[in-house]
């Protein structure tokens, strides 16, 4: 393991190159990289670097926003089958046939969709700022793609405009119910409960704060609370234990774990890094597309 962790250190100061991870990725992942975050910090991450070579330890929707938001960079994606089961609910032709139905709307896409989707779309958005944007569109239509709970999540927020939903979602947080909330209520009385937005309409509703994942760690620290339940992926825990050592963090019910952002080991990464595999190419309209759609993403919050 030790030998391991030393081959990877020695190749990235070799290489000069930037590991970047998501908050959901293990422990050994986490511990090992530059930079751990939500979407839209390692989307900000990877657009600043000054490294020319990117490995991305996450999914691949992740690692293709990096590439869209600096071109000009090798990026690695190591577990190259990681992918997001949310983000394959929809597809290109899809929104263009919403479009056709919805001709004065917007398209707003969640970060958690292909390239392609978001050559086709008009702005992304991420669960960080999904409210913001949103709320900034110029039209009163908005169509927003995949997730539905984060789509309710934002038509209540922004009742003033008319939300066009599309049926995707991610089973990692829809497996938490509202009877794990109430049990946890009735277990932790003091607790504070913390969930992703991605989770069911009636956790949103009944819990005490929804945020990002990076949002999630902001309030686990403000909060005053001394047990906190968090409503995510279990990977969150790892940072969370780690930034907050006098507070106690349980999942709501049982911990849930997204199998892709699993995929990417110590060995993985190594094998990556080492012979510059698995790079993420695409193509130069699609860059464009996608890129105006992120970049106006950041003009809106
Ligand atoms: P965050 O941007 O909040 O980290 O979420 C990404 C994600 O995939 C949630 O399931
Ligand atoms: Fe996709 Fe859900 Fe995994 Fe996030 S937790 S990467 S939305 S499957």
């Amino acid at each position: 393991m030790d030998n391991i962790i030393e081959k990877i250190l020695e190749l990235k100061e070799k290489k000069k190159a930037l590991i970047l991870a998501h908050n959901y990725q293990i422990a050994q992942i986490q511990d090992i990289a530059d930079f751990v975050g939500d979407s839209l910090e390692l989307s900000k991450t990877s657009k600043g670097a000054t490294a020319s070579l990117i490995v991305f330890c996450g999914v691949r929707f992740m690692a293709e926003t990096a590439k869209i938001l600096s071109k000009e960079k090798k990026v690695l994606l190591p577990a190259q089958a990681a992918g997001c089961p949310l983000a394959e609910t929809i597809n290109a032709d899809d929104v263009l046939n919403l479009r056709k139905l919805h001709p004065n709307a917007w398209v707003v896409s969640y970060v958690n969709t292909s390239a392609e989707v978001k050559a086709a779309s008009d702005v992304c958005c991420t669960s960080s700022n999904a409210i913001n944007v949103v709320k900034n569109v110029p039209t009163k239509d908005v169509i927003f793609v995949p997730d539905k709970n984060l789509g309710h999540w934002v038509k209540k927020n922004v009742p003033e405009k008319n939300i066009i939903l599309w049926n995707g979602g991610c089973y990692v947080h829809e497996q938490f119910t509202l009877d794990d909330l109430l049990q946890a209520r009735k277990k932790f009385p003091e607790a504070e409960i913390i969930v992703h937005p991605e989770c069911r309409k009636e956790i949103l509703e009944k819990c005490d704060f929804v945020a990002s994942t990076a949002g999630m760690l902001k309030r686990a620290k403000q909060s005053k609370a001394k047990i906190i339940i968090i409503g995510t992926e279990e990977g969150l825990l790892h940072k969370l234990k780690k930034e907050n050592p006098d507070k106690q963090f349980f999942s709501l019910g049982i911990s849930r774990t997204c199998l892709n952002m699993k995929k990417t080991t110590l060995n993985e990464l190594l094998v990556s890094l080492e012979k510059e595999i698995y790079e993420i190419n695409l193509e130069k309209e699609i860059i464009e597309k996608a890129g105006f759609a992120l970049e106006r993403m950041v003009q809106y919050v």
